[in-house]
């Protein structure tokens, strides 16, 4: 809203610049949802992410809308007109409508590509009763909405006709004019205490556009810093998934960790000197990732833990209420970064080294691999494992033990385990030297049981 009250409005958007920018189908969508809007009097609006985008001209297809109305009872109606599920929360007056394949067809969009969901919400007005919690919210008109909201350049929203183009675009905030002046700039002062993720979301944004953040709002980010101490795990967890998804994660972290922001999370969180580097290997590799968003992440996440020791990673894992799996993965990395020296040194047996990787995850030994290892015979080591030792299995089982007269015990483990390992130190090579190690060790722990 400008200083009058009014809306400012920006240069009209034709449907020919729209559907350029998001391709026809998804224009054909945005206007039959709008038609329906219209039919219950409420104003429908795009707002958010993607209005930013197609100033920017960069390609988007999260369609958040805005409702003067009951986003929820609205979503589920188009779910019932045109089939697909709906995902509702109530408290912040927010549905998500999950497209099938029938409710595609019923939508009769033509080939173009659809996203999988679309996003309601009723526009609102929010109340922060605590920093760093979250808000309680109410109804509210478009441009309140907009004001609320964390950056100028995401208070934007296209205000959307059925039947009418160049659709209006509103910008209370001016965020059209900080889209060309390439800043992230906060709306209020208040932004960051009451969201303190916004600082995640300042940096992964400046990053992502090459934008710059106000000098402004980069003093009030400063002074707000100590307030991420108070949010929630999972609330930080999910910031850092989103810049670990990101092109360039290594910029935004060195951004944040020049802050200390890290330090706020865990006071043993410290990004490595190398960090920048480390992601620069992992983005390298990516091709062979073949576009697995998860995987790049879940390896990133690993990276983040470069340098700190396990103890200090399993309770960092614990404050940002990582999954076991992943804990017990990153805290497996950290424990190998550890013993790399043990890992190229000479005298480091092959047995005793696959018993000790055994016990780290795939993912923790891929991403040491690709962006830790520098010393060469590491790296060999590492390889070796991979594609040779970890399989090795003695061809002797249980059963063989049993027949030869073994009473069942921890004993059968141990008999195993010392004939894979002598394959793996290459102190047998074939089936005869195997059948004669095994009957040793037989004998040998019948002498023991005997006493
Ligand atoms: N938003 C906010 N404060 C937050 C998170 C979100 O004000 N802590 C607002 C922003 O206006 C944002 C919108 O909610 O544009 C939707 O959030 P999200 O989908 O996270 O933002 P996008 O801008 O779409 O981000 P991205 O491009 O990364 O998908």
């Amino acid at each position: 809203m400008d200083s009058s009250g009014k809306l400012e409005q920006r240069p009209a958007w034709t449907r020919e610049r729209i559907s350029a920018a998001l391709g026809e189908s998804l224009v054909r969508l945005i206007a039959t949802i709008a038609k329906h809007a219209h039919a219950e009097n409420a104003a429908i609006y795009l707002a958010g992410g993607v209005v930013r985008d197609l100033v920017l001209q960069r390609e988007n297809t999260d369609l958040d809308f805005v409702l003067e109305g009951d986003a929820i009872a609205f979503a589920n109606k188009l779910a019932r007109i045109y089939g697909g599920e709906t995902e509702r929360h109530i408290p912040f007056g927010t549905a998500k409508w999950k497209l099938d394949s029938a409710a595609i067809n019923n939508l009769s969009l033509g080939s173009g590509a659809i996203p999988a969901q679309i996003d309601f919400a009723t526009a609102r007005t929010e109340e922060y009763l605590a920093p760093a919690a979250l808000p309680v919210v109410e109804p509210g008109l478009i441009a309140q909405d907009l004001l609320r909201r964390d950056f100028t350049v995401n208070a934007l929203a296209l205000r959307i006709e059925a039947e009418s183009c160049p659709w209006d675009m509103l910008n209370p905030g001016k965020g059209y004019s900080d889209i060309l002046g390439k800043k992230i700039r906060v709306l209020h002062d208040r932004s960051f205490i009451d969201d303190p993720t916004r600082m995640f979301r300042a940096f992964r944004f400046a990053s992502r556009f090459g934008f710059a953040i106000e000098s402004g709002t980069a003093e009030i980010l400063r002074e707000a810093i100590p307030v991420i101490q108070r949010l929630s795990g999972e609330r930080i967890r999910h910031e850092l998934d989103l810049i670990l998804r990101e092109e360039h994660p290594e910029r935004i972290i060195a951004d944040l960790s020049a802050l200390d922001i890290f330090a706020q999370i865990h006071a043993a969180f410290r990004i490595s000197a190398r960090s920048a580097e480390q992601f620069q290997r992992l983005r390298e590799h990516m091709p062979k990732l073949r576009g697995n968003a998860d995987e790049t992440a879940r390896l990133g996440w690993h990276l983040l833990f470069s340098g700190i020791a396990e103890d200090d990673a399993l309770l960092i894992c614990a404050r940002l209420g990582l999954t076991g799996e992943l804990s017990s993965s990153i805290a497996g990395f950290a424990r190998l970064l550890e013993k790399l020296g043990w890992l190229g040194a000479p005298a480091s047996k092959a047995s005793a080294i696959t018993r000790f990787l055994d016990g780290i995850s795939a993912t923790a030994l891929r991403a040491a691999l690709i962006c830790n290892i520098d010393k060469h015979s590491a790296k060999e080591r590492l390889e070796l494992y991979l594609a040779d030792w970890r399989h090795r299995r003695s061809a002797i089982d249980g059963n063989e033990l049993i027949r030869a007269g073994l009473a069942p015990g921890p004993i059968y483990r141990e008999i195993l385990d010392k004939l894979r390992d002598a394959w793996i130190d290459g102190e047998i090579e074939s089936q005869d030297q195997e059948h004669e190690l095994f009957l040793k060790l037989v004998k040998e722990a019948q002498a023991w049981y005997r006493g």
